[in-house]
């Protein structure tokens, strides 16, 4: 072993859904859209001078559309590259405590690779037998911190305002980061308690609802202190997150809000089509309120079924975790996608 290996942060990095360079394929395994950003964006001429200079530190063009999107002063939004890098930064700003910072143990997989980079105590707190996240296991608790997702992947399970309203305010010491990821596909979002609870952090993401994970943007709504403190963190770490393409464009997807609720509605309507079929098969569905859907069959184990639609060019998620090992995550495509997928399923099925 060389010498400078003892100085090396090693770390067991999250590992990201495949993408694969195959041709062909039915991709349903890392929640992208499948329809295209808004037109608007397809239209966007972009001066290519504009990448001789850095892009604006301040994100101001799209922070300012977010914000007036959600009807906030700006100072209430701060924006990333990507919710991951979002969240990573808000796990380095807000939770800098020696005790525990708590999230579901099923729950995204990368909380617990933040919180091991940066040397965050954490603590897994187990979801019920349905799935569900316990409130009481976070209420009366002292801790350094919580997030979870909601609705929560990889189960797609919503929680209420109220159920989230109960932990922040039962934790006004502590930062609570409510993960949004999924909110736009049919859950009711906790962004008005951000003007109520001075502790209370939402992330979001362009990466689902929006149909642009390619160009990598998340933000974080919360009162403007804690904005404040979120921003110090990034300008010690990387000014220029943001490329000024993405801030273009991610400013006109803003913009077209008559096709963003289009295609949301399109992929729920799929989703509850889907969810009746798979069940029809003999698949156990959790309750989704995402652009994916959680599910486990009653004869087949998930890596069967995982590796007999890999074989026929079907990519969906499956995670070999305790619990959930024998569920696979099935991102919600186009119509012809999921009847596919149905169709390779019942051939499947019908063999046994
Ligand atoms: C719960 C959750 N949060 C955050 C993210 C990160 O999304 P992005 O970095 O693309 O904004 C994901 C992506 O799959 C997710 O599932």
């Amino acid at each position: 072993m060389k010498a400078w290996e003892k100085n090396i942060r090693k770390v067991t990095p999250y590992v990201p859904g495949e993408q694969p360079k195959v041709d062909g394929i039915i991709k349903l395994n890392t929640n992208e859209n499948p329809y295209g950003p808004s037109k608007r964006v397809e239209e966007i001429k972009y001066d290519m001078d504009n990448l001789r200079k850095y892009p604006d530190p301040k994100i101001e063009l799209l922070v300012d559309a977010i914000a007036e999107y959600h009807g906030l002063t700006s100072d209430k939004v701060f924006v990333g590259v990507g919710s991951d890098d979002v969240i990573a930064m808000a796990f380095m700003t807000y939770f800098n405590s020696d005790k525990p910072i708590l999230f579901p143990d099923i729950t995204y997989s990368f909380y617990d690779v933040w919180a091991d980079m940066l040397h965050i105590p954490y603590e897994r707190v187990p979801l019920n037998s349905d799935f569900r996240i316990v409130k009481e296991d976070y209420i009366g608790r002292e801790c350094g911190g919580i997030i979870f997702p909601n609705p929560n992947a990889p189960t797609g399970i919503l929680e209420s305002v109220d159920f989230i309203e109960e932990i922040v305010k039962a934790n006004p010491d502590v930062i609570v980061i409510i993960d949004e990821a999924y909110i736009d596909f049919g859950g009711e979002t906790v962004l008005p308690l951000i003007d109520k609870y001075d502790n209370l952090v939402i992330t979001r993401t362009f990466s689902k609802s929006r149909s642009m994970a390619g160009l990598r943007i998340g933000y974080a709504m919360a009162n403007p202190v804690l904005i404040k403190y979120l921003n110090d963190v990034k300008y010690s770490f990387n000014s220029y997150t943001l490329n000024s393409l993405s801030i273009i464009l991610g400013t006109e997807s803003v913009k077209d809000d008559a096709y963003f609720k289009e295609t949301v509605q399109k992929v729920i309507n799929t989703r509850e089509w889907f969810t009746e079929e798979a069940k029809k098969l003999g698949f156990r569905v959790l309750p989704s309120s995402s652009n994916f859907v959680f599910a486990e069959h009653e004869k087949l184990s998930g890596n069967e079924i995982f590796e007999y639609l890999k074989a026929n060019k079907i990519y969906v998620r499956h995670f070999s975790s305790p619990r959930i090992d024998n569920f696979l995550r099935i991102s919600i495509g186009t119509d012809e996608e999921m009847k596919a997928l149905v169709n390779c399923l019942r051939q499947q099925i019908e063999a046994l």
